[in-house]
């Protein structure tokens, strides 16, 4: 690794992940470390040119004042603290701006006056850097790799095809509740573009045989996780010398799971969970990377837009958002309906603005009319919110026009459809999905 790097020690302040984005905003690299990090640990670090301890209004975890250890200020790097008095420390910055001008100016004197930082964190250096060390670790061996499609995945396939190409193994389960043409746009970007090695394996109807009559929506996503794993496991166990498994695991997964003092945040599972008695060794290239960085490598890396800003998609799929038990009527109507939602949002310039809009359809229906005849047909909901961090979300407020226009088509061009209503509520009370 080539990269000067500042230790951000984490005494409990939730800023620390915007801390480390800013330090990184400025060109320099940054990770996070616990604050009781031993003086073993902390030496074995590369590059490090300074230390930020950041403490915040939580330093006192569980009634426990905690604090770093002396050995912080003994390795000669320079050490700044911040929103904490520390006894210790004759240079304390008591009261971290909340000025952001004001912070970024201490920051800048901190990291490049004092550190000495040279501006060397940039895409093309991560880059160069991760293809080397892949190559060190996998050497002539094969890798295997979910590719769901989402995001994380396709940036790990797309930097582990420019690493080892063919010993890259990328296996894309299509369970049937993927959205419209995503399967699709996985095996034209990475077998036909990217020219990788890709299984591609339809498991639909057996999905849908397994879900069949399955209302509880915890039945549900348990049964589309275990199957998924059993799918995954099944083509796993046909390949033959495999040693790696690829994880497209980033930065706040670690941080989130991994720091003493960070509240835990709700964590969601993936139908990319790790079949662990596979006894594959792990390949993480992007756990150093927050989200928009993982972006840019994927644009760096040459992977079409829609990919790199494809909106969150839940593990289970649309099986979340066809509600009670499936079928492949109601299965239709979300997915298309989506379809029409997605491109009526891009023509609207909506995309790139609302953090995630998806369609429902609930197990019911209602009495309509269609060429002066009653029909009895269900409705779609639409959904559309923003969020920071998926824990609270505020509803997008939609201009009527697109509305309409998205109600308009929806009634026209899906089958069994007769209303369209749209979801005002945020979160709390409701969640995101519907399910
Ligand atoms: P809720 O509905 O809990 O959703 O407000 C919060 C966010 O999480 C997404 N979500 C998931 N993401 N695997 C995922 O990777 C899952 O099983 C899953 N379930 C919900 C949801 O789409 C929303 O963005």
């Amino acid at each position: 690794m080539k990269q000067d790097m500042i230790v951000i020690l984490d005494l409990g302040s939730s800023e620390n992940t915007r801390l480390a984005r800013e330090i990184r905003e400025l060109g320099v690299y940054s990770e996070i470390y616990p604050h009781d990090i031993t003086k073993e640990e902390l030496a074995k670090l590369p590059n490090v040119k300074g230390i930020i301890i950041n403490g915040g209004p939580n330093h006192i975890v569980d009634g426990e004042r905690i604090d770093v250890d002396a050995h912080v200020y003994e390795h000669g790097y320079p050490v700044m603290a911040v929103a904490h008095a520390l006894a210790t420390c004759e240079d304390v910055l008591n009261a971290w701006s909340e000025d952001k001008e004001e912070r970024l100016a201490v920051l800048k004197k901190f990291v490049f006056d004092d550190c000495k930082c040279e501006t060397n964190w940039n895409m093309k250096n991560f880059i160069a850097d991760q293809v080397e060390l892949i190559r060190e670790q996998v050497k002539d061996k094969k890798v295997l790799l979910a590719l769901s499609g989402g995001v994380d995945s396709s940036v790990v396939a797309a930097l582990l095809i420019k690493a080892i190409g063919k010993q890259l193994v990328c296996v894309h389960v299509n369970h049937g509740l993927m959205r419209k043409g995503e399967s699709e746009s996985v095996v034209e970007v990475f077998k036909n573009q990217l020219d990788a090695n890709l299984i591609y394996v339809d498991v639909s109807e057996r999905f849908l045989g397994k879900l069949e009559n399955v209302a509880d929506p915890e039945k549900k996503r348990k049964i589309i996780g275990t199957e998924f794993i059993r799918v995954f496991e099944e083509e796993a166990r046909k390949l033959e010398g495999i040693d790696y498994l690829a994880q497209g695991t980033i930065y706040p997964d670690i941080v989130e799971s991994g720091t003493k003092t960070a509240k835990m945040v709700k964590s969601h599972h993936n139908v990319g969970g790790l079949p662990e008695d596979l006894g594959f060794a792990l390949v993480e290239p992007l756990r150093q990377l927050f989200k928009d960085e993982v972006r840019a490598c994927g644009l760096e890396l040459g992977l079409p837009d829609e990919m790199v800003f494809r909106q969150p998609f839940p593990g289970p799929g649309l099986g979340v958002r066809c509600l009670g038990a499936i079928t492949k009527e109601r299965l239709e109507a979300v997915r298309e309906a989506d379809a029409i939602l997605r491109e009526e949002f891009h023509n609207a310039g909506l995309d790139k603005k609302v953090w995630q809009y998806f369609t429902v359809v609930p197990d019911f229906k209602s009495v309509g009319v269609r060429d002066n005849a009653r029909c009895f047909e269900y409705p779609v909901i639409l959904r559309a919110v923003n969020t920071v961090d998926a824990m609270t979300a505020t509803i997008e407020q939609i201009d009527w026009p697109v509305l309409l226009k998205i109600t308009d088509r929806i009634l026209k061009e899906v089958k069994n459809v007769n209303r369209v209503c749209y979801d005002l509520s945020p979160k709390p009370t409701a969640t995101i999905e519907w399910e």
